[in-house]
């Protein structure tokens, strides 16, 4: 299996989990490389369900190493619990997860200036998961961030905390009128909990090196969706890091030219959290039908998805940018008894076709999709384990959004169990032979 990527296409969601866990179990390493605990992967195994948030998707499989990459924010405390959740679940975490010492840290004053900042931008907000993500990626690349390897060395570590204590304190309290959280023991625990952790903790680019001589395989787990990057996505309404394969380089540490394959993740139909440019979304009761039909509350926040029909234009623009080799197409199930189903195929404003993905924000929020109609299927799938048994209107699509997007199907989800799945009629039966 060489170096492959896997990324969500659309804006998070996209039932990469399941996929990830799939792949999982050819792969060495399985690597995290943007993001933080505002990601939730959800992996059903036995019937029982587990959901991830920090940990990369290998963990569940014996003989995978998970590494959690430099380019994530790691909130220590939620780490600890989501470690401790598996291990009492019988998972042996600790044999099977590094962290990278250069992982930046999210501290309870970041959670708080999120909560801030949202408050702030008023209309504007972002509808953030909270997790303080966006002030943890701030204060990286204002270079007043803290790192895990920092936390290691106790009279560095006290003075960075105490410098940013400082300026964070002043900020929570003259600028957002709030009262700082309480710190005192912000440095004793924050010590404690990289001490647990230093047993795990190494050099990712190295031990991705190594990996690499040995010919192992390596998977690169994608956190949220292109369309939620930092750089690509419908900024401002996006995430602070880079979600895309063009993440894996620095988040990770490895050589951007060493990645084989890079593989997306997508729904039948798209979804979106939180605030922000949505241009194919279905309102009112039609959205509400899709929401139902889906079951599509977040994982992480449990708050409604907003659902919408699937989106050529954005698919279009996130596969050429990933450079996608193939697609893994989920949630197809959920589709049964819609009809007719409509694909955005194009994007209008006044009367003129856009020609392609706008950059403004202000566009993408008056733009009109031009629908395509495609004729639906009433069967229930979710058994389905061949292309060939998918009812007609199904197959046709699927061939409908492989011409679209020019890459193979690769693979078909149609459940979220791990059995629910099945190779596109152009996929490769050995995905790692092709
Ligand atoms: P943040 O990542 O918490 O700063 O949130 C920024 C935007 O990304 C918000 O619209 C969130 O709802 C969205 N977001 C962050 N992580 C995820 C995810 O894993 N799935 C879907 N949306 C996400």
């Amino acid at each position: 299996m060489p170096a492959t990527a896997i990324v969500g296409l659309q804006w998070g969601d996209e039932g990469k989990g399941k996929i990830i866990d799939g792949l999982a179990a050819d792969a060495d390493v399985v690597v995290r490389y943007a993001g933080g605990n505002n990601a939730g992967h959800t992996v059903i195994v036995g019937g029982e369900k587990y959901v991830l948030h920090l940990i990369p998707g290998g963990i569940l499989h014996q003989g995978t190493l998970n590494l959690i990459g430099r380019g994530v924010v790691v909130d220590l405390a939620e780490l600890a619990h989501e470690v401790d959740g598996l291990v009492a679940r019988g998972v042996p975490v600790e044999e099977r997860l590094r962290i990278d010492g250069r992982a930046h840290v999210i501290f309870p004053y970041h959670r708080h200036i999120d909560r801030c900042v949202e408050v702030w931008r008023g209309e504007g907000r972002i509808g953030t998961t909270g997790r303080g993500i966006g002030p943890t990626y701030a204060d990286k690349v204002a270079r007043t961030g803290i790192r895990l390897a920092d936390i290691l060395r106790p009279e560095l570590f006290e003075k960075r905390l105490h410098a940013a204590l400082a300026e964070k304190a002043a900020l929570i309290s003259k600028v957002y009128g709030q009262v700082p959280e309480d710190d005192a023991e912000l440095y004793d625990q924050s010590r404690a909990l990289a001490e647990r952790f230093r047993p795990l903790i190494v050099d990712g680019g190295r031990l991705l090196s190594q990996a690499r001589r040995r010919g192992e395989c390596i998977l690169f787990e994608g956190a949220q969706g292109s369309m939620l990057d930092l750089d690509a996505g419908t900024y401002p309404y996006v995430t602070s890091s880079w979600t895309g394969v063009w993440g894996i380089g620095g988040g990770a540490g490895f050589p951007p030219r060493a990645i084989d394959r890079a593989l997306a993740v997508s729904k039948a139909y798209c979804t979106r959290v939180g605030e922000g440019p949505f241009p194919s979304e279905l309102y009112g009761e039609a959205g509400e039908r899709l929401r139902e039909a889906g079951n599509e509350y977040g994982a992480t926040t449990g708050r409604p998805r907003r659902c919408g029909w699937f989106d050529m234009v954005s698919a279009r623009y996130a596969a050429e940018l990933n450079g996608l080799d193939g697609l893994m197409l989920t949630n197809l199930d959920v589709l049964s008894g819609f009809d007719p189903i409509r694909v955005a195929v194009a994007y209008r404003v006044d009367g003129e076709t856009l020609p392609g993905f706008p950059a403004e924000t202000d566009l993408l929020e008056q733009l009109e999709p031009v629908w395509q109609e495609l004729p639906g299927w009433r069967e229930d799938i979710t058994g389905v384990r061949r292309f060939e048994d998918l009812p007609a209107n199904a197959k046709d699509y699927l061939r409908f959004l492989e011409r679209g997007l020019e890459v193979p199907i690769e693979r078909v989800s149609v459940g979220p169990g791990r059995e629910q799945m099945f190779v596109g009629e152009n996929g490769h039966e050995d995905l790692w032979a092709s």
